[in-house]
């Protein structure tokens, strides 16, 4: 089979029917109105992912309060919000009913900015800190996963990813560093109650063919990370990760989102710089760990794929017409690695490539070049888009440089 099919090919995820192995990845954009709605602007950005063709849309981090976010203009999702995302959402299975999405659901914790929130965490990291959240708080935060998760299923998406990557809340409870003796801390047992409660109540409280999934970072890449042997360790240990999604697969996840890093701690892992290529290798290893944990029909997504871009990518020793996203995914999908390929910067500098590929117009994709630019809007609190390809976006950095200057570190 060439890659065309196999990238073409439908796959069920859960109840339902998924029509191709592309994955939009969850990316956040800061383009809400005051209130977390969506704005036209997000509107289109989604638009385009749903004319362009992809089996699966992940809503992109939308936050289950507003009391403690990352940004300022970031999506909600709370009962003020259930018209706007109704609307949202239905309007989007007009221009594409095919397209399945998710809502990726999050709470920042010590991520927040507390410039205009509060940072809370569960023990303070070097370098974050925040109010340190009590067994209440973190009881009435699931009790907001919960509703949020009600609140997603009833404005039309097909279901919600459990964020637990990248270092926010999710991350910061499961993370062996996370040692306060506490309902959430200490133990393993104790840290993965988060998790487990969080999906089972989920599980009572929607209908059975609504999906539910995580994206997890497998390994945070620091010590005391999650994937490390201990609060101060490091050294990775795979014994929690794979313990924690054979867990949540027990518990009905059908899908899981591969990926890795810290957005604070270890950014080069999560979304490498442009000379870190050859990192896309270690998430396609960390995929197949999941799917050489999980059962067969639990849907394993990989991440990093946007470094392969076309056959012009900054991978040596290794034929072009091998390394580019098309033929590596494939690769990866025809050896049983995992079951969907995620893009992330490249649903950026192109929205459409999933329908250009199976249209024949491979030749006119735009590749994400890794300038990285669109992370440094988002660090910016700016609205998020591709500063190469898409015009308002390169004015927007333009002007966002001359009053800001260069971000000195891509870390938030
Ligand atoms: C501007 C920007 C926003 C992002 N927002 C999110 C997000 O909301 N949730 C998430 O899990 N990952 C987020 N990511 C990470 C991507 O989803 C993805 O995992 C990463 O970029 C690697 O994939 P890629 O090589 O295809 O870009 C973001 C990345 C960027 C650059």
């Amino acid at each position: 089979m060439g890659y065309k099919e196999t990238l073409l090919s439908p796959i069920k995820i859960g109840n339902k029917e998924c029509k191709n192995r592309f994955f939009a990845q969850p990316m956040e954009c800061v383009d809400s109105d005051a209130e977390g709605n969506p704005t036209d602007l997000t509107y289109q950005r989604y638009e385009n992912l749903y004319k362009g063709g992809f089996g699966l849309v992940d809503l992109e981090a939308i936050t289950v309060t507003n009391e403690s976010r990352a940004r300022k203009t970031q999506l909600e999702i709370m009962p003020r919000n259930e018209k706007a995302l109704a609307n949202f959402i239905k309007k989007l299975k007009e221009v594409n009913p095919d397209t399945l999405i998710v809502f990726q659901l999050t709470h920042s914790g010590e991520i927040s900015e507390p410039d205009f929130s509060r940072r809370v965490c569960v023990k303070p990291t070097y370098g974050l800190g925040g109010d340190i959240l009590t067994e209440e708080e973190v009881d009435h935060i699931m009790d907001q996963f919960v509703l949020a998760s009600k609140i997603a299923e009833s404005v039309g998406a097909d279901g919600i990813d459990m964020k637990l990557c990248h270092g926010y809340l999710g991350s910061q409870i499961i993370r062996p560093y996370n040692d306060r003796d506490w309902k959430y801390g200490g133990s393993w047992e104790n840290r993965s109650r988060w998790a487990y409660d969080l999906m089972e109540r989920i599980k009572k409280n929607v209908s059975k063919d609504f999906l539910i999934g995580s994206k997890m970072s497998m390994w945070e890449g620091y010590p005391g990370g999650f994937g490390s042997a201990g609060p101060d360790s490091p050294l990775m240990d795979m014994t929690e990760p794979i313990d924690l999604i054979k867990g949540l697969e027990e518990r009905g996840a059908s899908y899981f989102v591969e990926s890795l890093g810290n957005v604070h701690a270890a950014m080069n892992y999560m979304e490498c710089l442009k000379d870190g290529s050859e990192l896309s290798y270690l998430h396609i290893y960390f995929a197949d760990l999941m799917k050489k944990a999980l059962k067969p029909e639990t849907v394993v997504i990989g991440s990093h794929f946007s470094p392969f871009r076309g056959k012009k990518n900054k991978l040596l020793s290794i034929d072009p017409e091998k390394s580019g996203i098309f033929p590596m995914g494939a690769r990866c999908i025809e050896d049983g690695m995992m079951d969907m390929i995620g893009l992330g910067r490249q649903s950026f500098a192109d929205p459409f490539t999933p329908a250009k590929l199976a249209e024949g117009r491979e030749d006119e994709i735009h590749y994400c070049t890794m300038c990285m630019n669109c992370e440094e809007l988002m660090i910016r609190q700016q609205p998020v888009g591709c500063v190469t390809y898409n015009k308002p976006y390169t004015q927007r950095f333009v002007e966002c440089r001359k009053q800001f200057g260069k971000v000195n570190e891509l870390h938030t």
